[in-house]
């Protein structure tokens, strides 16, 4: 594929677990879905591959996202163009931002290289980008934005890698997402779990180790169209993340209110403790985000797999 000329424009989309968080990283499966809410990336002509940094980012921020980008840079052969970004999606809540402008940027300089956007190249190119913002993820959110499909991901064992696969949903999928207050950074809770585990890492491998079946019983529940069984399992894995100790009153709070509102199943989805994002699965989203909005809550709602009305 020849170089395309800029202006491109590309997308990466935020994602939700719904079911497996956090023991995904100890190597059992996660079932997440990508959001139609996400990161654009656009790309214009310049002397040399660049990104403009959003005005808002602190000096951390700043080093951070150039040397991520750097590394997207290297590993596509430097296109020449100029990046900027523009997202959609709430950011460190819980709903995969990082792994969201990863793959939107590296779509985006794959295609200025002339190479094909592949879920399979985006992944790899996004993949060195999360590296410098998380350290050593599980790699369930950029697999899933890459994807843009339903995945149930497992990291392979004694690697930092992992593989999705695609889980087909005959029923059209909706979540509700609403806010609930600040959280601390992804990379203090899973640290703070990795500690209880390793003082108690009988009982933790337990947990994690249900969480996963759980998580496998989900995604045959979506595939058998069972939508009742998942919400159940929604509910199961939330508090099995409670017994974790990943859980908290804003979180809970807001899990009864979406129960409340009707959701077949509701829990904490990304890395959850002090607060941070929540889902609940619904037949019909509309009314119970139309309640939430007028509530004060932050929400939307979300397909993320499944037919689509036309
Ligand atoms: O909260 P987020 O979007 O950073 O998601 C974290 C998901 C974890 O399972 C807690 C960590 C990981 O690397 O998978």
């Amino acid at each position: 594929m020849a170089p395309r000329s800029p202006p491109l424009t590309a997308f990466g989309a935020g994602k939700v677990i719904l079911l497996g968080e956090h023991s995904v990283v100890y190597g059992h499966p996660a079932l997440a879905g990508p959001l139609s809410q996400g990161v654009t990336a656009r790309g214009v002509p310049a002397k040399q591959c660049q990104l403009a940094l959003p005005s808002n980012l602190s000096r951390p921020q700043r080093a951070q996202l150039t040397a991520a980008f750097a590394r997207a840079a290297e590993a596509t052969g430097s296109p020449p163009v100029k990046v900027t970004l523009d997202a959609d999606l709430p950011l460190a809540v819980g709903l995969g931002s990082s792994a969201a402008l990863s793959v939107a940027c590296a779509r985006l300089l794959l295609m200025a290289a002339g190479k094909e956007p592949t879920p399979r190249d985006a992944a790899r190119v996004a993949w060195a980008m999360e590296q410098e913002f998380h350290g050593t993820p599980s790699g369930v959110d950029h697999t899933t934005s890459a994807e843009e499909r339903l995945v149930l991901y497992r990291r392979k064992p004694g690697t930092t890698v992992g593989k999705g696969r695609v889980v087909d949903s005959p029923e059209p999928l909706h979540v509700v997402v609403a806010l609930a207050g600040e959280r601390s950074p992804t990379k203090a809770t899973v640290g703070a779990l990795r500690e209880r585990q390793a003082r108690w890492p009988e009982r933790y491998t337990r947990l994690f180790t249900e969480i996963g079946r759980v998580a496998s019983e989900g995604a045959r529940a979506v595939e058998a169209g069972d939508l009742e069984a998942l919400g159940d399992a929604m509910n199961v894995n939330q508090g099995l993340l409670a017994a974790l100790g990943l859980s908290s009153p804003p979180l809970e709070e807001m899990v009864y209110r979406l129960r409340g509102l009707g959701a077949l199943g509701a829990k904490l989805t990304g890395a959850g403790g002090d607060g941070g994002a929540v889902i609940g699965l619904f037949l019909e989203p509309g009314p119970a985000v139309t309640k939430l909005t007028r509530l004060g809550v932050r929400c939307f709602s979300s397909q993320l797999a499944g037919p689509r009305a036309v």
